[in-house]
């Protein structure tokens, strides 16, 4: 079978972008801002996107590049092609496409709430709600977490889901060029304009109130870019900056290392991979940066960005936002926007999330691209039932924390020492620059060899001396939300168990293979 490729280069680009840039640059990104106490969050923020985030973007494009050339578009084949006298290695793959699955069964559904806003900004169905706790009943009604005025069941919220989750799957239907490429490449350019659009708007509140002109959008962007020497200091701020780097550049996931499976040998990786996640970072910090926290000063006042962090990221896009826009000339409209290009920014990133699971079923089951498309959105949807029904549980935090987070990390160890120490640094440096249009700095050979790995290795001891036996032993969860958890725990540990018995299933299929061809194992 034919292996997909990018039709063109900016097709690449903009399909990276439009996975990076998603719910995380302008929910996810400002509340970590606030939360940690504004310029305080930006230094360690920046010095994790140098040392981490940078580097872990060449691994992933060259790692990917690099498979595709074996045929392989996941990490388990990849793993095994950069270390194939190790038998084990590619099971660490298998997180590679299990992290996307799980981010997606939760992803796609909060993406849904993001379109039925769109509709409910337009038709001014939150337009009575005029204080938090009003817009919060909203959101709790929507979310079938209580029965109120605004809504009586779920059937709303569910049938928007089904509606964002067949366009999802449509949209993987076409495949990588006439699918993904196609949404990104006018995606990633309409969701820039409308933030552009909304934080020109933003920047036009200046103080509302004369009385108080602190509060102000100048007020907002002092906070986040006033630097706070001290926080160098502080050991959470550090883990926190770092884990916005992961999630926001999509690294660690395993999808970049997909995406990139899809270019040709010599196709450059370098400047393709620094121009994606610049694109990210243009989203988040710049526009991102400008649209929640300067609106939340100018409205509600210094003291309420805390409240707005403590608030968390739904209450921050879905209460906050909705209600500061509605305050100003043609709220409806701007809240159209703000939901609006949040739902393409969140499509962009759900389809790059189901990509690795597809690419694995094509390549090492040999199936065809429409098949696996509808059999991996049966397994989406049938596990992801839980975090629509059980929301108000804590299943959603669970997936996130396993999928979004921990094995992100683990992924991300893992790949930069295969990088830099088993396929060796002299080999991956030559890998990376084949066919680029940039040299790399030579420092950054030293930096993806040792600060790198050492920094992740880092964040991962810290966590494991810290936080490993409260989260194994569910310190902190509620008796009546303790078997949820656990059941949302055993089912993604069986789905990691799967997906390990199916790269086992694979390669044992194919050693038979080859025996009977009387080959060599060339993979
Ligand atoms: N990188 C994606 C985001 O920021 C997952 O939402």
């Amino acid at each position: 079978m034919a292996r997909e490729q990018w039709g063109s280069r900016i097709g690449v680009i903009m399909a990276v972008a439009g996975s990076a840039i998603g719910l995380g640059n302008f929910l996810r990104f400002p509340g970590q801002v606030a939360q940690h106490g504004g310029g305080a969050f930006m230094i360690p923020y920046f010095i994790s996107l140098l040392l981490l985030g940078l580097p872990l973007i060449w691994i992933e494009w060259t790692i990917g590049r690099f498979g595709g050339i074996f045929g392989h578009s996941t990490a388990p084949g990849m793993f095994h092609s950069m270390w194939e006298k190790n038998r084990f290695i590619k099971y660490f793959g298998v997180i590679g496409i299990f992290g996307p699955i799980v981010i997606s069964l939760y992803y796609i559904y909060i993406e849904s709430w993001l379109l039925a806003y769109s509709f409910f900004a337009l038709a001014g169905s939150y337009e009575a709600c005029t204080t938090s706790e009003l817009m919060l009943s909203f959101l709790k009604g929507y979310q079938g977490l209580e029965q109120n005025q605004f809504f009586s069941s779920l059937w709303p919220a569910y049938t928007f889901f089904l509606i964002t989750f067949a366009l999802n799957g449509l949209v993987l239907y076409f495949g990588v060029q006439r699918g993904i490429e196609r949404v990104c490449k006018y995606g990633v350019p309409l969701l820039l304009i409308l933030a552009v659009i909304l934080v020109v708007r933003v920047f036009l509140l200046g103080a509302p109130d004369p009385a108080q002109p602190e509060n102000s959008v100048l007020g907002g962007l002092g906070f986040m870019w006033n630097p706070d020497w001290s926080a160098l200091t502080r050991g959470k701020v550090w883990l926190a900056a770092a884990g916005q780097v992961f999630f926001t550049l999509s690294c660690g996931i395993g999808v970049i290392l997909t995406y990139a499976s899809y270019l040709g040998k010599n196709d450059d990786v370098a400047l393709s991979g620094l121009t994606a996640a610049s694109a990210n970072e243009f989203a988040e910090v710049v526009l991102g940066g400008s649209l929640v926290i300067p609106a939340a000063f100018a409205f509600l006042g210094a003291s309420a960005v805390t409240v707005v962090a403590q608030s968390g990221v739904f209450n921050l896009g879905f209460v906050t936002m909705p209600l500061v826009l509605q305050k100003i000339a043609h709220g409806n409209f701007f809240g159209f926007i703000w939901f609006f290009l949040l739902f393409i920014a969140g499509v962009t990133s759900s389809i790059s999330l189901a990509q690795p699971a597809i690419a694995f079923l094509e390549d090492e089951f040999n199936l065809a691209r429409r098949q696996a498309v509808l059999r991996l959105m049966a397994v989406i949807f049938f596990f992801s039932q839980p975090a629509i029904f059980f929301l108000g549980r804590g299943v959603v935090d669970e997936m996130d924390f396993w999928g979004g987070s921990f094995f992100l990390v683990v992924f991300a160890t893992v790949e930069t020492i295969l990088f830099g120490w088993v396929f060796g640094m002299d080999r991956a440096w030559t890998e990376l620059h084949r066919g680029s249009d940039i040299i790399i700095p030579r420092f950054y050979r030293w930096i993806i060899k040792y600060v790198t790995p050492l920094f992740l290795l880092l964040i991962l001891g810290v966590w494991l001396f810290q936080d490993w036996l409260p989260v194994l032993f569910c310190e902190g969860v509620s008796e009546e939300n303790l078997p949820y958890i656990i059941g949302t725990r055993l089912m993604l540990f069986s789905l990691l168990g799967s997906l390990a018995l199916m790269v086992r299933q694979s390669w044992k299929r194919r050693e038979i293979k080859l025996l009977e061809n009387g080959g060599t194992n060339d993979d």
